[in-house]
């Protein structure tokens, strides 16, 4: 497991190298959805690397990726879960203030995660037998801080709406912040910077902070408290552990 590991830190690295070499050439802007679901070459690109390297080293395993549908189940074989570019409208509008992800999984077990943000240089990976480490510096686990020594992470549009009672939770704490990159928030939860995070996202939004969060003492639940189903968009909430019931009364 340690060589696929090394193996996924010098990929994302690379992949990284990839997006900053490219990014001030022409870059193509499509629209997926809607006209702020956006896509560029460099999204398609970056990850075409990644599977490419992937499948040179490892033919037999394989991949759950956001672009093309590539949907491999994730609790079948071992399973390359890849966001290439988490964070795609900052990468167009400010380039900066995105991840690359990638989440490794055996029979549906995490075993390990990485929240790359490229332009800050910072690789957050570890997760199952491996310490979660910053750039090689170990992050501790969860430690207790009140809600009014806190931040929360939020989807603006969830906030706005006071959905679930986010609203309600915010004001408990010194004040909401809004990244607009579910890997750069999640990071940040697990770097004891954030209460929290919530939002609507993907499996390959959540894969890697996921495996990472476990070992650091947080938990990834849907807004009603179930585990995650790491198959369709859902709403969802990154924190800790310890403060479940805390956040329960005030997350209906
Ligand atoms: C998006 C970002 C965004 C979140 C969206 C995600 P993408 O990922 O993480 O912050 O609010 O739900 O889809 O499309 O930029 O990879
Ligand atoms: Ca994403
Ligand atoms: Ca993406």
């Amino acid at each position: 497991m340690k060589n696929k590991y090394q193996f996924a830190q010098e990929i994302i690295r690379e992949a990284g190298h990839f997006i900053k070499s490219k990014m001030d050439h022409y870059i193509h802007v499509e629209e997926k959805t809607q006209f702020d679901d956006l896509v560029t070459n460099l999204d398609k690109e970056t990850q075409e690397l990644l599977i490419s390297k992937i499948k040179n080293c490892y033919p037999e395993d394989n991949v759950f990726a956001e672009e093309d549908d590539i949907r491999h189940p994730i609790n079948q074989g071992n399973v390359w879960v890849l966001d290439p570019i988490d964070g795609t409208v900052n990468f167009i509008v400010q380039g900066d203030h995105f991840a690359i992800m990638i989440a490794y999984f055996e029979a549906g077990v995490g075993k390990f995660g990485l929240i790359y943000d490229v332009m800050r240089n910072l690789l957050y990976c570890g997760g199952g037998e491996f310490p979660v480490c910053v750039n090689g510096r170990p992050l501790p686990e969860y430690e207790e801080k009140p809600f009014n020594r806190s931040l929360l992470g939020t989807n603006a549009c969830m906030y706005a709406d006071n959905y679930h009672g986010i609203r309600d939770l915010a004001k408990q704490t010194l004040g909401v912040r809004v990244y607009g990159g579910a890997g750069i928030s999640m990071a940040q939860v697990m770097a004891g910077q954030l209460l929290g995070y919530f939002s609507h996202i993907q499996p390959w939004d959540y894969a890697a902070a996921y495996i990472m969060g476990k070992k650091l003492g947080y938990t990834l639940l849907t807004l009603d408290g179930h585990p995650v189903d790491f198959n369709s968009r859902q709403t969802i909430m990154f924190i800790p552990q310890a403060k479940l019931t805390e956040i329960k009364k005030y997350i209906k």
